[in-house]
């Protein structure tokens, strides 16, 4: 039996992979290729010393992947598959609700054809919301969103809770991740994003490197104890391990499962700046700029039920997480060849 990983070619589900077959657990892999490289599947396969099966395949198109439950024995989904750039998602909200909802109902709809009950879904601390006051804890009302990809996150969660509340034999895990960062350990996997990248860290790397000459430091007075925005920075290796984890939870029993995956923990902009200058020993210039819109000044998880439930806790820190961005990137100056 295997874990079909949608979007598996991805930056956590490449790392997935590689956690969940090192644990033994069998993968199938269906990817579009849209944000991804095909050589991220030969570094996983370098990595854990053996062949898996990959799919080229959208997951709104149905038949395609009618045909891979035909052809394989599927347990159970982790679906990373998914658009993710918050302003993209502004820009271009009916692709966004296309890809993610639309893909999300077929997929779904072809489990049900095939009796494959169980999921394990990639959701985000975005659906918290605005207005909840960290640490964020599972119990509180999510909804605020107000953005199209974090609203595609919140509609997912919407229609897997009430799936669930339609047919108690599904087993199904909404994980939501804080801010993952870093890469493996081996300096072969990493964060590849395309253009001029939207999240801190990758940011950070691409100065270190010398393709961008500075950060710009989004605002620096909110009510933090330097001014600068706080995040839950969490590793990616833990965030995959968190994934077996889960996996093993809906394999194990029916039940509608939600966890935040983070560390607790909140770091600052210029707490991770000194941190990874400490790391690479790289001087990273920033400047201070005007605030983003959207974001808020604190976001950090509860991370207790996860550890309570799941056996699951985040081990590695906010210094292992820089010196891992950076051999990725200082390995891969052009992130994963074509
Ligand atoms: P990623 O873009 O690196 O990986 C997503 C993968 O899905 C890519 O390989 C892409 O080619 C594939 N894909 C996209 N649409 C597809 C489709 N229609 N059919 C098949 N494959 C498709 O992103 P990631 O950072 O690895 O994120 C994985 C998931 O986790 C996403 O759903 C994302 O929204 C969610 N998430 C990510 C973060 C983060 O900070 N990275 C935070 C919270 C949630
Ligand atoms: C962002 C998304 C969130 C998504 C998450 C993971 C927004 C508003 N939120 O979260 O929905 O789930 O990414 O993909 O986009 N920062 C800078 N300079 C930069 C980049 C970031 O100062 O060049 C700051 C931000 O203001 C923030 C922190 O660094 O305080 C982290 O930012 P980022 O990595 O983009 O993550 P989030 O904003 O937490």
């Amino acid at each position: 039996m295997s874990v079909l990983v949608t979007g598996g070619l991805g930056y956590i589900g490449s790392h997935t992979c590689v956690e969940l077959m090192n644990a033994g657990i069998d993968v199938v892999v269906a990817d579009n290729l849209y944000n991804c490289k095909k050589s991220s599947y030969d570094r996983i396969k370098a990595l854990v010393g053996r062949d898996f099966k990959f799919y080229e395949c959208d997951i709104r198109d149905a038949e395609g992947l009618s045909g891979i439950f035909e052809n394989e024995s599927i347990e159970s989904v982790i679906h990373f598959a998914g658009l993710k750039a918050v302003g993209e998602s502004v820009e271009k909200p009916l692709e966004y609700f296309d890809n993610n909802v639309t893909g999300t109902l077929i997929l779904l709809d072809v489990m049900r054809k095939y009796g494959c009950k169980k999921i394990v879904f990639s959701s985000s601390a975005t659906v918290y919301g605005m207005n909840n006051v960290s640490p964020l804890v599972e119990s509180m009302e999510v909804g605020g969103v107000t953005n199209p990809y974090g609203r595609t996150k919140f509609m997912i969660e919407c229609i897997l809770k009430d799936l669930y509340t339609s047919d108690n034999e599904w087993s199904i895990c909404l994980l939501r991740y804080f801010n993952p960062i870093g890469a493996h350990k081996s300096g072969t996997m990493g964060e590849d994003p395309n253009g001029i990248p939207n999240n801190l860290m990758p940011y950070i790397t691409q100065v270190a490197i010398g393709k961008r000459d500075h950060l710009t430091v989004y605002g620096d007075d909110y009510d933090t104890h330097d001014g600068t925005g706080v995040r839950d920075y969490i590793h990616v290796v833990d965030l995959a391990l968190g994934h077996v984890k889960a996996v093993n939870k809906v394999a194990g029993e029916s039940g509608l499962f939600i966890y935040n995956l983070g560390t607790g923990i909140g770091y600052s902009v210029l707490d991770v700046v000194k941190a990874f200058e400490k790391a690479s020993g790289k001087k990273i210039p920033y400047e201070i700029g005007p605030r983003r819109s959207g974001d808020i000044a604190t976001c950090y998880s509860d991370a207790s039920k996860a550890l309570n439930e799941l056996g699951w806790r985040a081990e590695r820190g906010l210094d292992e997480m820089c010196e891992d961005s950076w051999r990725w990137q200082s390995q891969n100056p052009n992130g994963y060849p074509d």
